[in-house]
């Protein structure tokens, strides 16, 4: 297929000065606070579950009310910020204009992270709504609901000003994902609140289950993939130095993407009170989702061809390549368990687990961390990251980590469910449900080592990030590991506006 560039890279060191860098920035800092807060209670909730006194008979220290703080700080405080902020780079860069509404821009950040603190805070007090992903009380979801609104309005607002006439595929992705995850969230969370403290969902029964599994699978759906495919569309051509594979077949894969994944929920309710035929219909569309899964993983990963030489020298680009093997790895694993057969075995093993990670460490994370080490630099006016070497040490931390979290889980999800669905001749269970759990306590010490070293990661980039921003404060020159070649552009890039 042909090779189209569709966008100029950015060209001058002093990009920061004609574009809204500030509040990227921000954004930037609080992925890298959230990222560490987020994954310490993934930790501490893994080191629970293999050494059970650590729940320490404090109710809000207990596993229960400490998980759901794991996954909305992973999902939404940290990937939240990187989305927020990568997306606020990206439409200024595509359209050559400054964002629009800087005032409504910084309102978002200020009021995405008192949702965050107001969630992290609430939860463990056992302040919930009780639904999976959207645990938050009614008043942290209209603050929610009211940032999103500005959100989409600072967005879609920068990209009607833009100077580029074509909008750059990464935008298609972050205005579905934008309008996608507001529409999922006020459909989810209609309640009737009867104190400040307590609300009921308006819906009941295996309706709730329904509208809860719609939400939850496209929060996977239009937050965990559209969002971070954009920044993937935008960042994996830029740091591979050449254009896309193929410009049209991205576009086509948009279209499959979003059309599908709507219809795939019911792969969560699978032996359930849903309708079969319901069941049915979401084990289809799950198989039929592994086309456009793999289109945009092998698109990005054919980007690279030619430019391979680079991942010697450059982690950030190597944190890209992995996070689309994950990405083409856990679709296929996920198109595998939504068929009911073999859901039958992984359903309620960490086997979902094992799935849920390698689609969250392996590519959400990786995708997230080498998008942040490529526009951090920038959006901070440096020619690179204050240590190449550091980012060198963080890729196999990461790697590593995530490879004995995700293995771990696997050999465990398959030993319960093999154990759980073993029975004598006469019918009987050959073991019991504690027989299992003594099978995995190895393996749950094994993923705790894994969080360990992937949380060190985390560390090691807050270091880098927090040194390259005061190598900007002192202006300090050091040399450029990597040389980057002046890529050729087919499109003639629009002057930028002139500074202030
Ligand atoms: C240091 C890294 C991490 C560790 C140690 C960790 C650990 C854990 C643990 C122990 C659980 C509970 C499993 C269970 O209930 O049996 C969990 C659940 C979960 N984590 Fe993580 N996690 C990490 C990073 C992440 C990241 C970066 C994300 C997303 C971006 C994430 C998303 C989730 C989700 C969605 C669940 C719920 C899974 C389900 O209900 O099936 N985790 N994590
Ligand atoms: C083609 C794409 C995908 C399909 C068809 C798919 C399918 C599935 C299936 C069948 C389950 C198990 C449901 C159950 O037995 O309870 C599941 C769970 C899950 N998947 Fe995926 N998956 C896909 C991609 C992803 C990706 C890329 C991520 C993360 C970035 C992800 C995150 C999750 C989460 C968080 C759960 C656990 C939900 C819960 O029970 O709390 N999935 N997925």
């Amino acid at each position: 297929m042909q090779r189209v560039e569709v966008y100029s890279y950015e060209i001058s060191m002093n990009d920061t000065e004609h574009y809204n860098d500030h509040v990227v920035r921000l954004f930037l800092l609080a992925a890298t606070v959230w990222g560490i807060v987020g994954m310490l209670v993934g930790m501490f909730v893994a080191a629970q579950l293999a050494w059970p006194g650590l729940n320490l008979g404090i109710p809000w220290l207990t596993f229960s009310r400490l998980r759901p703080d794991h996954t909305f700080g992973v999902i939404f405080a940290f990937g939240g910020s990187a989305l927020i902020g990568t997306c606020y780079y990206v439409v200024q860069r595509t359209g050559h204009v400054r964002l629009a509404w800087g005032k409504l821009a910084t309102f978002t950040f200020w009021g995405w992270q008192l949702a965050c603190v107001l969630a992290m805070a609430t939860m463990p007090l056992g302040i919930t709504q009780s639904k999976e992903y959207a645990e938050p009380e009614w008043f942290i979801d209209i603050l929610i609901a009211l940032v999103w609104i500005g959100f989409g309005a600072v967005f879609f607002a920068t990209l009607a000003r833009r100077r580029i006439r074509h909008i750059y595929v990464a935008n298609w992705y972050y205005g579905a994902f934008i309008i996608a995850v507001g529409l999922l969230h006020v459909v989810n969370n209609l309640s009737l609140p009867v104190s400040l403290t307590k609300s009921y969902p308006i819906y009941s029964g295996v309706a709730d289950a329904m509208v809860q599994w719609w939400y939850g699978h496209n929060a996977v759906a239009f937050f965990l993939t559209a969002g971070f495919l954009g920044m993937m569309y935008y960042f994996v051509p830029r740091q591979a130095q050449q254009p896309l594979w193929s410009y049209r077949f991205s576009i086509v894969n948009f279209w499959a993407l979003i059309s599908i994944y709507m219809w795939a929920g019911s792969h969560h309710l699978m032996y359930t009170a849903l309708p079969d035929w319901v069941q049915s219909v979401g084990m289809a569309f799950s198989l039929v989702l592994l086309m456009p899964s793999w289109g945009s993983a092998a698109n990005g990963l054919l980007t690279f061809n030619g430019s391979w030489h680079r991942l010697r020298s450059d982690p950030a680009a190597k944190f890209m390549v992995l996070a689309l093997v994950f990405y083409a790895a856990s679709t296929t694993e996920g198109s595998m368990m939504a068929i009911k057969t073999v859901n039958a075995l992984s359903h309620y093993t960490d086997w979902t687990i094992a799935h849920v990670h390698s689609g969250s460490l392996g590519w959400v994370a990786m995708i997230t961390i080498g998008s942040l080490y490529a526009m951090a630099p920038r959006a901070l006016g440096r020619p690179a990251m204050h240590s190449n070497r550091g980012m060198e040490l963080h890729f196999w931390l990461h790697t590593s980590g995530t490879l004995l979290y995700v293995i771990a889980m696997w050999i465990a999800g398959v030993t319960e469910g093999l154990m759980w669905r073993a029975t004598e001749p006469d019918g009987s269970l050959t073991y019991a449900f504690i027989d299992s759990l003594l099978a995995i306590k190895p393996l749950y010490v094994v993923r705790w080592l894994g969080g360990v070293l992937i949380w060190l990661g985390m560390w090691v980039m807050a270091w880098n990030l927090w040194y390259t921003a005061a190598d900007a404060r002192r202006k300090i020159i050091r040399p450029v590991p990597v040389p980057i070649p002046q890529p050729v552009s087919q499109q003639t890039p629009a002057p930028l506006p002139a500074a202030g």
